[in-house]
């Protein structure tokens, strides 16, 4: 087999690329591990920046987003009783969507089937080869058969855990990591959600997050033990720990119901430079891992999706290598943003264990500072819409 690009992983940045790729007449495969249904069981964030939104229309994969998303103006933060808001809209004319990550892998795939574009699921072994050659390749199994895939050049949007980041030297590869000491157990519920928009809550007793999907499906989370099991929390237990950190006001009024999804999810600030090597570009999760806090995990995927599709536009269009040649440059320099600003809001938000009355009353003063600056105000809207590309 031949491609053009040949793109490994089928999450939202892998599709993102190849129908972007696909609107410029530049052909790709990709490749991906699992099967379609269980890539679309995955629930994921919700909160897209403006630029994620123009990388979806000039996808011209805008539209159910734009019919059954959300804009949100802005966003709520509560400690303890007292509960103010950011208003996006009025501080900086910006917003964001809400639509659940699922909804967006969704819609991508729909757009590849389409178009009769090309991935490949249930692909065994992807081994990626001659990197730093003009002719590298990828080697796969499939239902038993083994295949080569020639390309010109691989982005490799293959998640944290994929043969990507792994190609690239050790000798080369620099890795930069936090890992958090708590996680989030979340939870997915047919109810009305509790607020218009989000509220993050920094309580004595540890974060809350109140987010939805639409407006009979709730989506919550609580600050727990990293070591912690979904199997030691009941329904109810879940629900009554969420009141127990939420405003009184807002906890009364809290509508449950049984859960649709439950699960823990890790939290570490992860970077891996450089995202690239040769002929192999890392994307996404590939190449960087943040804590859900600042909901920029997806979105900072569609910032590299961004910058690589335009340096690989101006190749095969022009001619010119500008663009790949700069990409890891460009795509770290907002990563480390993007990481500083999911970095500074876990640590004002989250209970950590070594936390002492002095950093609990710095948290508190940040918060007071947050809600009475205009100029922090702006900072952290500007942060959370997204800043720009
Ligand atoms: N071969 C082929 N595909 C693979 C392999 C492999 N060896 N390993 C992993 N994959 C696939 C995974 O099955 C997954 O579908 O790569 C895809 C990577 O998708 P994501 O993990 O969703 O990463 P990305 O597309 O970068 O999107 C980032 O997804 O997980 C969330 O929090 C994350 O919101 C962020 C977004
Ligand atoms: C979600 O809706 O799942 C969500 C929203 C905002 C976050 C994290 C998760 O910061």
């Amino acid at each position: 087999m031949r491609t053009q690009v040949a793109i490994i992983g089928g999450g939202p940045a892998g599709l993102l690329l190849a129908q972007l790729l696909h609107s410029r007449g530049i052909d790709t495969v990709v490749l991906e591990r699992r099967s379609r249904a269980h890539v679309l069981s995955r629930i994921r964030a919700g909160v897209l920046e403006t630029g994620f939104v123009g990388l979806m229309e000039q996808a011209g994969v805008g539209q159910r987003m734009q019919a059954e998303g959300y804009l949100h103006d802005g966003t709520h933060l509560a400690c303890g009783e007292d509960m103010f808001h950011i208003d996006f809209a009025k501080l900086i004319n910006r917003h964001v969507m809400v639509y659940g990550q699922t909804e967006v892998t969704r819609d991508l795939y729909a757009a590849r089937d389409a178009c009769g574009g090309k991935v490949l699921h249930d692909c065994e072994g992807v081994t990626l080869h001659d990197l730093e050659t003009d002719a590298p390749f990828v080697t796969f199994e499939q239902n038993g058969t083994s295949h080569q895939l020639n390309c010109d050049f691989i982005a490799g949007c293959d998640g944290f855990h994929g043969p990507s980041r792994q190609s690239i030297p050790a000798t080369v590869r620099r890795e930069y990591e936090r890992v958090y000491p708590f996680g989030w157990l979340g939870i997915l519920s047919h109810t009305p959600p509790v607020n218009d928009e989000l509220i993050y809550a920094n309580s004595a007793r540890g974060f809350a997050l109140c987010s939805m999907r639409n407006a009979q499906l709730s989506r919550y989370y609580v600050q727990c033990d990293a070591q912690d099991k979904v199997e030691n929390w009941s329904d109810d237990a879940f629900w009554d720990e969420l009141r127990r950190r939420l405003p009184s006001a807002v906890a009364d009024r809290l509508v449950t119901g049984p859960s649709i999804e439950k699960s823990i999810a890790p939290l570490r600030s992860f970077v891996c430079e450089p995202m690239r090597w040769g002929r192999l570009f890392l994307a996404g999760d590939a190449a960087h891992i943040v804590p859900p806090t600042g909901a920029k995990g997806l979105n900072t995927a569609a910032s590299d999706i961004h910058y690589l599709f335009n340096g690989l536009v101006q190749y095969y269009a022009e001619g010119c290598a500008e663009g790949i040649d700069r990409y890891s440059e460009k795509a770290l320099a907002r990563v480390w943003k993007t990481q500083r600003f999911s970095w500074q809001l876990t640590r004002l938000l989250h209970a950590f264990p070594e936390q002492d009355a002095f950093d609990h009353k710095i948290q508190a003063a940040e918060l007071a500072f947050l809600r009475e600056n205009t100029a922090a105000q702006t900072a952290f809207a500007e942060c959370y819409t997204g800043i720009p590309y």
